[in-house]
């Protein structure tokens, strides 16, 4: 009996663990999203069919599907046209922004 109580404690434990891990993944996600459509203004750039942008300045990110590492550099130091944002936007602002990327690219 006394078994059987501590796995349903170790159950409940983990599923509020879960839970919670699985929220602050979604709010780093829906961060990264608002950077992108707002203080970031990657939208005026770039297409990414979650965000709904359609721009051409920049590369689709659809097609090119860039890496966490590869956005972090980008969006911090620039390249080519696009402007370096470290500075502009916050650290925790590009953490979201990279975060959001990498996974909406793979839609
Ligand atoms: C003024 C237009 C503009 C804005 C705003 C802009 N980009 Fe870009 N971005 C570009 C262009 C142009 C390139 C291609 C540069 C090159 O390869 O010469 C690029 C390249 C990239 C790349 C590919 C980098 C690589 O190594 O190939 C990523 C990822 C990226 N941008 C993400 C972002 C994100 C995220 C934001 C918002 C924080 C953003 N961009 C804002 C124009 C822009």
């Amino acid at each position: 009996m006394k078994k059987l109580f501590l796995n349903f404690c170790s159950t409940l434990l983990f599923l509020i663990f879960a839970s919670s891990v699985h929220a602050n993944a979604d709010d780093l996600f829906n961060k990264g999203k608002e950077v992108f459509l707002e203080a970031g203004n990657c939208a005026a750039c770039h297409s990414l069919s979650d965000a709904g942008s359609m721009a051409d300045i920049g590369p689709n990110l659809n097609q090119i599907r860039p890496q966490v590492q590869t956005i972090l550099m980008a969006v911090k130091n620039g390249i080519g046209v696009m402007p370096a944002m470290e500075g502009i936007l916050s650290d925790e602002e590009i953490e979201a922004v990279a975060h959001y990327v990498s996974l909406a690219a793979e839609q």
